[in-house]
């Protein structure tokens, strides 16, 4: 019987109750709503908590990358979104074998992107399914106004190899349910439907309900983090993973130092207030500073006279971003707290690890 607090540092842990929890209440709150649940694998990049996704009875997944598809592909799932433009020979060879074994639909907000993917399909005689991403705000991609979207999709409707599903966009906003009654309109005088419309984003799905969408793509609440949290978008106790690292230095008043930094948690969040990640075990401490493989705790709130940690004392961060820290580590330990769970969120010795995950969608940038 293995335990967190035995675990080698820096080790990534998931509180597996609240993983549980996590899944069952997003799953819950979209069947209310009536969203198909499309979770974005990026925040785990585990099969087996996809899998868990799926049971729990979301549709189908979303992955950011081809190389995230190809895992998850091998691992057993049909249904697979990749919400941005691909562009390139290699990832048209790349889709076309995917569209081989599973049904793949792409995101694009441009007549390049379209043809492209549509002249591989053709030539390889499978199909993949299109939908259009409308920028909302974030001016990351996305076509601009409804008549954007009508001479896209009447491009898409037009080529073999494709088809058009509707649309897509990330993080749904409540401007989109305008845009959607416009382009709906449009595209109906071309006889073109909507069929399918995702939104996106950790705490938005009653915005995606309200704005028409059919489905929703959620990452970050399968684990949340401080940034899920800084939003109101989950309690800290609803937040399941965390870095158990080791306190290596208290040589310096008011800090200690911690032997996880940027090259452990990321450094893709930093907050101008300096709260850059909760320590589980003594609340009133927080992760300040990072260099690459240290991590500066600020003891400030600490009050006189109350216990602080110890060089040799492992304990619990929660990071700013949890999809970047995963994207760094090569396992995550599961595990579930035995008895009562201390008030103070303290390491009690009774959390037993139930499983060690690889985590093979990890450094999948291609
Ligand atoms: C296109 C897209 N969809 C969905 C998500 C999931 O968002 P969140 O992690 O806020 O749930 C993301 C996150 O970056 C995204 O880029």
């Amino acid at each position: 019987m293995q335990r967190v607090a035995d675990l080698d540092t820096p080790s990534m842990v998931v509180d597996l109750d609240r993983l549980e929890g996590n899944i069952a209440r997003l799953q819950a709150s979209l069947d209310s709503l009536g969203l198909a649940n499309r979770p974005h694998i990026k925040t785990h990049k585990i099969p087996a908590i996809g899998h868990m996704q799926v049971a729990a009875g979301a549709v189908g997944i979303t992955c950011q990358k081809l190389g995230e598809a190809e895992i998850f592909a091998d691992a057993g799932f049909h249904d697979i979104l990749i919400p941005y433009n691909l562009v390139g020979a290699p990832k048209m060879e790349r889709l076309v074998r995917l569209a081989r074994r599973v049904k793949m639909t792409v995101a694009i907000d441009g007549g390049v992107a379209a043809q492209a993917i549509a002249a591989a399909c053709d030539a390889a005689g499978v199909e993949v399914t299109l939908l259009i991403e409308i920028d909302t705000g974030m001016h990351r991609a996305g076509v601009q106004t409804p008549g954007e979207a009508q001479s896209l999709a009447r491009q898409i409707a037009d080529s073999p190899g494709v088809r058009f599903g509707g649309l897509m966009c990330f993080p749904t906003k409540p401007a989109m349910g305008d845009f959607r009654s416009e382009a709906t309109d449009l595209l109906a005088r071309d006889g073109i439907a909507i069929d399918q419309f995702s939104g996106g984003g950790t705490g938005s799905h009653a915005v995606s309900k309200a704005a028409g969408c059919t489905e929703h793509r959620s990452g970050t609440y399968a684990y949340n983090d401080l940034s899920v949290w800084r939003a109101g978008n989950c309690e800290l106790d609803h937040c399941a993973m965390s870095v158990l690292v080791t306190v290596v230095s208290t040589s310096c008043p008011g800090f200690s130092t911690v032997d996880g930094g940027s090259k452990t948690f990321t450094n893709d969040a930093l907050q101008a207030s300096g709260m850059n990640g909760h320590v589980r075990e003594y609340p009133e401490i927080y992760l300040e500073k990072m260099s690459e493989e240290h991590g500066v705790l600020n003891l400030s709130r600490v009050a006189e006279g109350a216990p602080r940690p110890r060089v040799g004392e492992k304990v619990r961060v929660v990071p700013n971003h949890a999809c970047g820290t995963t994207n760094l580590h090569d396992v995550v330990y599961g595990y579930r707290v035995r008895g009562a769970r201390p008030a103070d969120g303290s390491l009690t010795g009774d959390e037993i690890i139930e499983v060690e995950w690889p985590v093979p969608a990890r450094g999948k940038i291609r």
